[in-house]
C-alpha cells in the first residue's frame, strides 16, 4: 500500500474549498483501490463520516466530492452536538476492481493508518457487508450491527430525522398541523429515500417519486400509490415539499428557477451546488432546510454505536431533536432576515469555533 499525506492549504484554496486539516491519497495495487480520505476538522473530536464507493468522471471530481463531503460532516457533527469532527472518504470505483471484500479490507488498513483521526461508515455505494470488511482491519468504523441489537445500517435513522424535520418545518412554515394530504416529491428511492417514503405515506402524504432504477420506481408505485416521473423532471414538479435523497448539487442555477415547491428537506449531502443557490431559494420564497441539519440521524446512530451503544429508542429520541433544531433555525433566521442556509452555516461555524 502506498500512502502520501498532503497538507498544503494553497491546493484547497485554489479549489475554492475551506482548508482541510489533512488529505490521504492511498492506493492498493492488489485490489486496484484508489481512495482519498479527507479530514476536514478534528476540533470537536476525531473526524467521523462515511465512505462513498462511486465511479467518478475524473480523479478531480472525486477529490472535489470528498472535500465538499468532509466539510459538510464538520458542520453536521457540530450542528448535532456530537463530539466528533468532520471527515469523509471516497473509493474510486472502476471495472478493474474484481475483489470487493479485499478492496474494503485495503481501505480498512488505510483508515487504521490514521490511528483514529478518521472514523468511517457507510455512504452511497457501500453496504454493511463492506463495513464489516473494513472493520476486520480497523476498529475505527461504525454502521455495523453490534451485539445487544444496536448500531447497523444508519439509513432508517437518517430517514426518521428527515421526516421529523419535514413535519416540524411544514407545521411552522406551511401552516399545517399535520402532513395529511400534502404532496412530497422524493428524488431517489434508495436506503433513505425509501424509508422516508414509508414515513410520509403513513402520515397521509401524496408522493411523487423518481429514481434511475426502474424497479424501485415500480415498487413505489405499487406500495405508496406514488406518481412516478422521469428523474429529469422531479425538480420541476408542483408539490408542497421536495425531498432530495439521491446525490448532491440538485439545487442549482438550472433547477431552482423551475422549482414549484414551498419547502425543501431531504437526505442528500451537499444539495446546494453553491452557497449562492441558498440565496436564490430564499429570494424565491422557498424554505430550504439545510441538508446537514436534517440528515444527521445516521451519524447520530453511528456515533452512539461507536461510543459503545445506546438503545434504539434513545437514539430515536436524539434523532427527533433535529426537529427542535429546525424550529430554532427558523426562529434565528426570522430574527436576522437571512436565508435559512446562511443562518445555519453561521450557527454551525459558531459551534465549530467554540471547540477550537
Ligand atoms: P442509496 O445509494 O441507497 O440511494 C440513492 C438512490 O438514488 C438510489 O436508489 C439511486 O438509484 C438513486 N439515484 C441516483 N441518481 C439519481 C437521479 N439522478 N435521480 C433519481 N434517483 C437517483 O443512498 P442512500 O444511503 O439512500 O443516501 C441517499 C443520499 O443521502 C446520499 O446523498 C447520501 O450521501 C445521503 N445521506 C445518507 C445517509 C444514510 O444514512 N444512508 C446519511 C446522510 C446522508
Amino acid at each position: 500500500m502506498n500512502a502520501s499525506i498532503l497538507a498544503t492549504p494553497s491546493l484547497f484554496g485554489l479549489r475554492g474549498e475551506a482548508a482541510h486539516e489533512k488529505l490521504l491519497f492511498v492506493t492498493d495495487e492488489k485490489t486496484a483501490m484508489r481512495a482519498i480520505v479527507a479530514v476536514h476538522s478534528t476540533a470537536r473530536g476525531p473526524a467521523f463520516g462515511g465512505c462513498r464507493y462511486w465511479q467518478y468522471d475524473s480523479e478531480e471530481a472525486a477529490l472535489s466530492d470528498v472535500l465538499r463531503l468532509s466539510r459538510g460532516m464538520s458542520l453536521k457533527n457540530a450542528m448535532a452536538d456530537l463530539p466528533f469532527g468532520g471527515g469523509k472518504a471516497v473509493i474510486l470505483k472502476d471495472s478493474s476492481q474484481r475483489e470487493r471484500a479485499g478492496l474494503f479490507r485495503a481501505f480498512g488498513r488505510a483508515v487504521q493508518s490514521l490511528a483514529g483521526e478518521y472514523i468511517s461508515g457507510e455512504d452511497v455505494g457501500t453496504t454493511v457487508e463492506d463495513l464489516l470488511e473494513v472493520r476486520s482491519e480497523t476498529t475505527f468504523a461504525a454502521g455495523i450491527p453490534r451485539e445487544g441489537g444496536f448500531g447497523g445500517n444508519p439509513s432508517p435513522k437518517t430517514a426518521l430525522g428527515v421526516f421529523a424535520a419535514i413535519e416540524r418545518g411544514c407545521g411552522l412554515l406551511l401552516g399545517g398541523a399535520s402532513l395529511q394530504g400534502l404532496t412530497v416529491a422524493v428524488q431517489g428511492l434508495g436506503s433513505v429515500g425509501w424509508a422516508l417514503a414509508e414515513h410520509l405515506h403513513a402520515a397521509g402524504c401524496r408522493l411523487i417519486v423518481a429514481d434511475v432504477d426502474a424497479a424501485r420506481v415500480a415498487a413505489a408505485r405499487e406500495r405508496f400509490n406514488a406518481r412516478a416521473v422521469s428523474p429529469l423532471k422531479i425538480t420541476a414538479q408542483a408539490a408542497d415539499v421536495f425531498a432530495p435523497c439521491a446525490l448532491g448539487a440538485t439545487l442549482n442555477g438550472a433547477s431552482i428557477p423551475a422549482l414549484k415547491v414551498r419547502m425543501i428537506a431531504g437526505a442528500a449531502n451537499n444539495q446546494l451546488a453553491t452557497e449562492a443557490d441558498g440565496d436564490a431559494l430564499h429570494a424565491r420564497g422557498i424554505a430550504y432546510l439545510p441538508d446537514y441539519l436534517v440528515n444527521a440521524g445516521g451519524i447520530v446512530s453511528c456515533a452512539r454505536e461507536y461510543q459503545g451503544g445506546a438503545e434504539s429508542a434513545l437514539v430515536d429520541a436524539e434523532v427527533m431533536r433535529i426537529a427542535d433544531r429546525v424550529e430554532a433555525l427558523i426562529e434565528r433566521a426570522a430574527g436576522s432576515g437571512e436565508s435559512l442556509a446562511r443562518t445555519a452555516d453561521q450557527w454551525a461555524r459558531e459551534k465549530l469555533l467554540l471547540a477550537h
